[in-house]
């Protein structure tokens, strides 16, 4: 098939890269003149594992990218919308891009005879796609959903991990409101041995919601669980290990520590919470697993300043800055609300991240960033742990630069040794 994709962030550009190994042809569409450039010369615009290798063997070949949404629509029979959906200032979800996206295919749509697709990939909540999407294509284009098909295909794809949870998914689920288009984006899925849910554009939506929301539930009980044993002096790695081995739990997301960050829990399940409060309902568990999450890096300075006192002019180091291992994304990085609130409590805060401390020093100009572990610890009255990296498991002789060797472990990543005060955040 011939696919356009609006859109070339970390889902657009894994998707279009994807869609071209399989062997479809793959027009990217966005505004952004640099990544354009960047994908025709099969540059990715975004690291993702295995991601320059596609683009490298499809650019030029299978697989360009444009700025023009007429041309791109014109010579594709399928349009997936794949760009952002941020959570305003009260952590509604933001619809501002999807919209634009969606006049301009409708726009597009209205020269273009032949039948055409449009598929909702961007996470959007329950209701979007038959609600604001469809409304929007229908007016800009003068068409009815007779001259073209809609569907909503959501991703589940991890950061880091996009190309192969692409590649490999445990499902694909395809919402639409008539058969034929249905079985139009479902058939771009054939290379791939998958089982794939058909069913309506609102469940499509509500399963990436529920999928989402339930493995950041399974984080704060966690989180829930391992402060209450931290009080008790109860593992709760090994309370959570044990409860991991149930089949109807499984070991996956039960790490309880620091909490989680990232572009997506947060902003999906506050958007969530936010949808049900529209429709009149009080999601009181949801709103229990943003409350967990927030309060879990504050409690990393509670634990630090039982064992220092008063913060003030303490030098404290903060290891790993991004919101996980392997990549430089800062976004809703638990290590945020550490260092806001130790810079609060008058610290003087050292840094040091393998890939993000350019992306922190744009959020905190004012702590110093070193380039090693050693160099950020030199001097620290304390160190906090807040990101799992392999290279942090082995730290050990690098604590001995220290001025007091207190450490505030918010990952579960090391071995206490005999002369380390080690603390525990939830064990
Ligand atoms: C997540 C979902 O996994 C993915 O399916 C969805 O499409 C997008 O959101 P991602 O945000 O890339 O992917 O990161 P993930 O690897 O899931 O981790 C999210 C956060 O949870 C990280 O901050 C991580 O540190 C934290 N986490 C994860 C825990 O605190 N405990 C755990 O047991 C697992």
């Amino acid at each position: 098939m011939r696919i356009s994709v609006i859109g070339t962030g970390y889902v657009g550009t894994v998707s279009a890269a994807c869609f071209a190994e399989l062997g479809h042809e793959v027009v990217c569409v966005d505004i952004d003149r640099a990544k354009i450039n960047q994908i025709n010369s099969g540059v990715p615009p975004i690291y993702e594992e295995g991601l320059s290798e596609l683009l490298r063997k499809h650019a030029g070949k299978r697989l360009s990218a444009t700025s023009d949404y007429d041309n791109a629509v014109k010579r594709t029979d399928i349009s997936f919308i794949c760009v952002g959906t941020p959570s305003d200032s009260s952590g509604n979800i933001d619809l501002s891009i999807v919209k634009a996206a969606s006049a301009s295919l409708g726009e597009a749509l209205k020269k273009k005879k032949d039948y055409h697709v449009i598929v909702v990939k961007s996470t959007v909540v329950p209701e979007t796609t038959e609600k604001v999407v469809l409304p929007i294509i229908e007016r800009h284009s003068g068409k009815t959903t007779k001259d073209f098909g809609i569907a909503m295909n959501p991703e589940f794809l991890r950061e880091g991990k996009a190309v192969h949870d692409f590649m490999h998914p445990d499902k694909i689920v395809v919402g639409s409101l008539d058969t034929k288009s249905g079985d139009i984006v479902a058939s771009l899925y054939s290379g791939i041995e998958c089982e794939i849910t058909r069913t309506n554009p609102r469940t499509a939506e509500m399963i990436k919601y529920a999928n989402n929301s339930f493995l950041a539930t399974k984080i704060s009980f966690s989180n829930e669980i391992g402060n209450i044993c931290k009080e008790l002096g109860i593992n709760t790695y090994q309370v959570m290990s044990a409860v991991g081995r149930d089949f109807r739990i499984g070991p996956h997301f039960l790490n309880a520590g620091a909490g989680f960050g990232g572009s997506c829990f947060p902003k999906d399940v506050k958007a969530l919470i936010g949808k049900a409060k529209e429709i009149g309902y009080e999601p009181l568990l949801l709103n229990s697993v943003i409350a967990v999450n927030e309060g879990q890096p504050l409690r990393m300075v509670k634990l630090l300043k039982n064992k220092l006192g008063n913060l003030k002019g303490k030098k404290v180091a903060v290891l790993v800055l991004a919101f996980k291992n392997d990549t430089d994304d800062i976004r809703e990085s638990r290590s945020i609300p550490v260092i806001k609130e130790l810079l609060d409590n008058g610290a003087k805060v050292s840094a040091y991240d393998p890939m993000a401390n350019e992306n922190m020093r744009k959020l905190f100009g004012g702590i110093e960033y070193y380039k090693s572990a050693t160099d950020a610890l030199r001097g620290a009255d304390a160190c906090l742990i807040m990101t799992e990296w392999d290279e942090f498991k082995s730290l050990d002789k690098e604590f001995e630069v220290m001025k007091q060797n207190i450490i505030i472990d918010g990952r579960h990543m090391l071995t206490p040794k005999k002369d380390i005060e080690y603390v525990g955040l939830c064990w």
